[in-house]
């Protein structure tokens, strides 16, 4: 099983470009059963949570085909993938394929507004938490649809002649139950209100690559979605936005050794929340024609609060990396998770590296030290994974950081793009 090798105290300077979003990519290619024609997608990240999805679609009947293109003298490999459902040959998202990646379980909207049923799987994806269905099982009943909880699958089915358009207002704020009712919306017979839906930016992406496919979709980024009807979509060409939280870790990690890189192909206002956060530990930030500009020369890292919040407030997703920059601030500072209750994993591996943090309910308290000492470090989950990357890039020696297979699910050619910087991180394979 592959390891990650970093040899902490380099600067990072240079230009890392930055991937599609993988959080945008996976809902819209599962877009792609909502219409027989062609959906094709641009700047799609090459990772393990992509070639899954790719598997999962085949599954049901899509026909895929990529074109690899080589970007950038290397830097990074942003693909094309046609995707063609003809025929859906299977509404059954087995245990086998779902149980590996949570966002497989979001084909239940397509198949049962296309075919009228699903059978899905429960999900599995990564461990930080309980992750209940309870939201995609109230909003897809708001449009009709009867659902039945049968061995570990959900069973779902639309009326006689298809879903209907509902008012469904979320008592939680979900990112993938928004995706999936304004997917199966898309196709139900009448108009659909999504009240308190998530306003993310890879749900403005869905909506957008939908109204390009023929759906009649207003108001996604904000909390009130309202989707018309059609009677069926087309294909389209869509490119996938910029990933944020692939952004904001690399300024993090900039922020974390000093230096001066620049993300390109990125946009800061995917990001306000967190990068105001990381300019309050001394960065600077600033805006170029493609991207930002992240610099730290000589001051210590000043230590912030933050909370985590939907967005547009401070992203789940960049908590263990900011927590992993907080190791090594010049005081105390404290985390509060919201979105997810066991999303705190990190914090012991941290610890081996030296850190000083302590966890009281959903807060952790980090008093920042002088010095990390690289140690090896398990990755626990997608995120956590590169908070000890961060860390390790800070730290004296070296840290191995082992399961990175966490890692290869959310962040393309990472030892590559930081090795173009001057880190010292390799892939070790055993
Ligand atoms: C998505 C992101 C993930 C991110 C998360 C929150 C993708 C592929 N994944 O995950 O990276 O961390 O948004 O920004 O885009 N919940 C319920 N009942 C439900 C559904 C969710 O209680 O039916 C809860 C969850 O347990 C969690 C909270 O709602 O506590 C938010 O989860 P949600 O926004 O649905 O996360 P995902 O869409 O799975």
């Amino acid at each position: 099983m592959d390891r990650i090798r970093i040899v902490g105290g380099n600067q990072l300077h240079g230009v890392i470009p930055i991937s599609g979003a993988k959080n945008a990519a996976l809902p819209l290619m599962i877009a792609s059963l909502l219409t027989d024609d062609t959906l094709t997608l641009e700047n799609v990240p090459h990772l393990a949570d992509v070639e899954q999805l790719i598997r999962i679609l085949g599954n049901h009947g899509a026909d895929i085909s990529v074109n690899g293109r080589r970007e950038r003298q290397g830097e990074s490999y942003a693909r094309t993938i046609h995707f063609t459902s003809r025929n859906i040959v299977s509404t059954t998202a087995p245990y086998e394929l779902v149980s590996k990646m949570r966002a497989s379980f979001w084909v239940i909207g397509p198949l049962l507004a296309r075919e009228g049923k699903a059978r899905v799987s429960l999900p599995g994806g990564c461990a930080i938490g309980t992750r209940p269905v309870d939201l995609f099982i109230e909003g897809l009943a708001a449009l009709g649809a009867n659902i039945e909880i049968d061995g570990g699958y959900i069973d779902a089915t639309a009326p006689e002649g298809g879903l209907t358009g509902g008012r469904y207002v979320f008592p939680k704020v979900s990112v993938g139950a928004t995706h999936v009712l304004m997917m199966a919306a898309t196709l139900a017979n009448g108009t659909t209100v999504i009240g308190n839906a998530a306003r993310e930016p890879e749900v403005a992406d869905l909506a957008k690559c939908l109204n390009a496919m023929g759906a009649k979709i207003t108001g996604a980024g904000t909390g009130t979605i309202t989707i018309e009807g059609v009677r069926s979509l087309s294909g389209a060409r869509h490119r996938v936005l910029p990933d944020r939280i692939e952004t904001g870790t690399y300024a993090m990690a900039v922020a974390m050794t000093g230096g001066d890189v620049i993300l390109e192909d990125t946009d800061s206002s995917l990001l306000e929340t967190a990068l105001e956060a990381i300019r309050r530990t001394g960065a600077e930030i600033s805006e170029t024609n493609s991207g930002i500009r992240v610099v730290r020369n000589g001051a210590g890292i000043r230590p912030v609060d933050i909370v985590t919040d939907p967005f547009p407030g401070f992203p789940t997703d960049l908590q263990a990396q900011f927590m992993g920059l907080m190791t090594k601030s010049s005081g105390v500072s404290h985390i509060t998770e919201t979105i997810f209750e066991n999303r705190f994993m990190h914090v012991q591996e941290l610890a081996r590296l030296g850190a000083k943090i302590s966890l009281s309910g959903q807060t952790a308290k980090i008093e920042g030290v002088s010095r990390l000492k690289g140690a090896p470090v398990m990755a626990t989950d997608l995120r956590a994974s590169v908070s000890l990357v961060i860390a390790g890039l800070a730290a004296e020696g070296e840290t191995m950081v082992s399961r990175v297979y966490h890692l290869d699910r959310g962040f393309e050619r990472l030892e590559e793009k930081l090795t173009r910087c001057g880190a010292h991180v390799e892939r070790v394979s055993d």
